[in-house]
Order: structure tokens, then C-alpha cells, then sequence
């Protein structure tokens, strides 16, 4: 087994577990689901919060782009969320680095990867997009950006995700754990009243990554891709396997070819199960997607992923569908 190999499949992914989620999920659904707009969703238990936000902007007849970007700064702020901003854990040497991405529906888009001592790389991402002529910054030139911009530094590790990260020290321990706290990269797409997509995607990656990974989170067609004539694809996960499908692109591409959300979700799983017989055991992904009818369905390698959904008619925590052989 090459090095490479070996330190993806020893690595811990996600973190140390902090509790199962407190929140009861409903069933799997075999989606499709009969489409309806405005409609948010997104991925795992810390969902339902961010899209109680997203949903004051959607529910009050205003923009996707704007509603993406307001629900998952939610999860970026809460200093209890391991893998998603402030309180995020730290690669091995101890620092911060987050990844983030946003689309809208004129293909619109842009990202920030290997970011440190910014609380909301969505919306220094938001500002990528808006007000530069690049899809992209990463990070020194991503950090004097986000000061031009206005932003305020601060120190991102929390004294809960030093001592996490100092008790890891001590044995320097990879051990695959799937799941372990529920929640992971918060993807977020939705479609606002006028019909239009957009889709955020916000993560502090991999727990104890090599200092400069980064992961599908950031990038356009991998961890996040919006295409307003069909739908619009998230990722969660281990970020290295989606990269290696393209995941985001797939699953809208797949959907522009007949599939639904759901179908194409678990196309890109069986992708990945198929492509990687001999890694896929020790790691999970999700996908979720919804198309411009407003359906929506999810798929993930591992039993364990669920998404939260908000409409007029739906505020839910749902199960996804998973590989089962
Ligand atoms: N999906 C997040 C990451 O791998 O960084």
C-alpha cells in the first residue's frame, strides 16, 4: 500500500465524538420527494438550525444566494461544533484551517481553502465571488483578502478543541471513525420562491489533517455544484473521495440525464464503492441534492447520515438511504 494510501485510510476523519444527536429523525424516505419551493436542505443535525435562518430569508420571498450564506454562518458561529468553524479541530500542528464555497444560479461562484483565524469563510467566499474576478483564494492571499474585505481575525481554537487536539497528541492515534459525532461539512442548497438555486458548503475538514489539506468542501464540482436548469448537489464526508468522482457535478449531471435527487446520489455512491473496494468500509460519505422542481434525496456510503429539510410544509431531520450491497 502506498504512504499516501496507507495515511488516508489511518487517518481519523471528523473527530472526537461529542454525543449523538438529540434531535429524533424521522425514517429514510425513498425519495423523490413531490417537489415544493422555497425549500432549504442540508446536511446533518446542525441543519435544522441553520435552516431555521436560511428559512427567515426563503420564508420572506428573498434570494437562495442570500438565504445559503445566513444558514450555515449559523453553524460556522457555534463554538461546540468540532468540524465547522470557530471550534473546529485543528490539523496535526494545531491550527485552523477551513474551506468554503458558494454558488449561485448564474453559475456564479465563489471559494476559500486553507483559511485560518476567520470565523466565516462563506462569506469571505460570498465576497470572492462578488467583488473579484476569481472563482478562489487560498490562504495567505485569501487572509490579506478577507481583511481588505473587513473582516476580523480571531483565534479559531476553542480551549475544548485545544484539549481535544492535546489529547491526540499523546498517542497520535488514526483510527477510522464514521459518523461518531453526527455531524460533520454543513452543505446547504436551496430554491427560493422565484425558482432560482443556490448552494454554501463550510467545513473545518479533516480532524488532524497534514497542515495544508484540504478537502472537496472548497471546490466547485466536488464538495458543492448548482446548476439553476436542472439542480443542485452537496457533499459530506471524507473529502478525498469525492474529489476522486467529482462528486457534486456528477449527481447534477446525473440528474440532468432523468435521474432523481436520490438515484443520482446513490450513483455517485456506487461510484465510489465500485472505484474503491478495499477503502470504502472505513469511510463515509453523503450526498444530497434538490432540483428545480424542489425534490430533494440523499445517499451516503455508511448508514448514519441524515439532512435536515425546511419548507412551508416540512421542518424535519431525515435518515438517508445508505449503501447496502
Ligand atoms: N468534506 C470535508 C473534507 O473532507 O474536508
Amino acid at each position: 500500500m502506498s504512504n499516501r494510501r496507507k495515511f488516508i485510510k489511518s487517518s481519523v476523519y471528523g473527530g472526537l465524538a461529542i454525543g449523538t444527536a438529540s434531535i429524533s429523525t424521522m425514517a429514510c424516505t425513498n425519495q423523490s420527494t413531490p417537489g415544493e419551493k422555497p425549500i432549504v436542505i442540508s446536511t446533518w443535525n446542525h441543519g435544522m438550525e441553520a435552516n431555521a435562518e436560511a428559512w427567515n430569508v426563503l420564508g420572506s420571498g428573498g434570494k437562495a444566494i442570500d438565504a445559503v450564506e445566513k444558514g450555515v454562518m449559523v453553524t460556522e458561529a457555534d463554538p461546540d461544533n468540532a468540524t465547522v468553524g470557530i471550534g473546529g479541530f485543528p490539523d496535526r500542528d494545531g491550527n485552523v484551517t477551513l474551506d468554503a464555497c458558494i454558488m449561485d444560479e448564474n453559475d456564479n461562484c465563489g471559494s476559500v481553502a486553507f483559511l485560518q483565524n476567520f470565523k466565516h469563510p462563506i462569506s469571505v467566499a460570498r465576497k470572492v465571488m462578488d467583488e473579484t474576478p476569481h472563482v478562489m483564494l487560498v490562504g495567505e492571499g485569501a487572509r490579506r483578502f478577507a481583511v481588505d474585505q473587513g473582516f476580523k481575525e480571531e483565534n479559531l481554537l476553542t480551549p475544548k478543541s485545544e484539549a481535544a487536539w492535546k489529547k491526540w497528541l499523546l498517542n497520535q492515534d488514526y483510527k477510522p471513525k464514521i459518523n461518531v459525532e453526527n455531524h460533520d461539512t454543513i452543505g446547504m442548497v436551496a430554491l427560493d420562491a422565484e425558482g432560482n438555486l443556490s448552494g454554501s458548503c463550510t467545513t473545518s475538514g479533516a480532524a488532524w489533517k497534514m497542515h495544508g489539506r484540504v478537502g472537496d468542501s472548497p471546490i466547485i464540482g466536488a464538495g458543492l455544484f448548482v446548476d439553476n436548469e436542472v439542480g443542485a448537489a452537496v457533499a459530506t464526508g471524507l473529502g478525498e473521495f469525492v474529489i476522486k468522482i467529482c462528486g457534486a457535478h456528477t449527481i447534477v449531471e446525473l440528474m440532468r440525464q432523468g435521474r432523481s435527487p436520490m438515484e443520482a446520489c446513490q450513483e455517485a455512491v456506487e461510484r465510489i464503492v465500485r472505484k474503491y473496494p478495499n477503502d470504502y468500509q472505513d469511510l463515509q460519505v453523503g450526498f444530497l441534492a434538490l432540483n428545480k422542481d424542489g425534490a430533494y434525496g440523499a445517499h451516503a456510503v455508511h448508514t448514519g447520515f441524515n439532512y435536515a429539510v425546511k419548507s412551508k410544509t416540512q421542518d424535519r431531520l431525515i435518515d438517508s438511504q445508505f449503501y447496502t450491497g
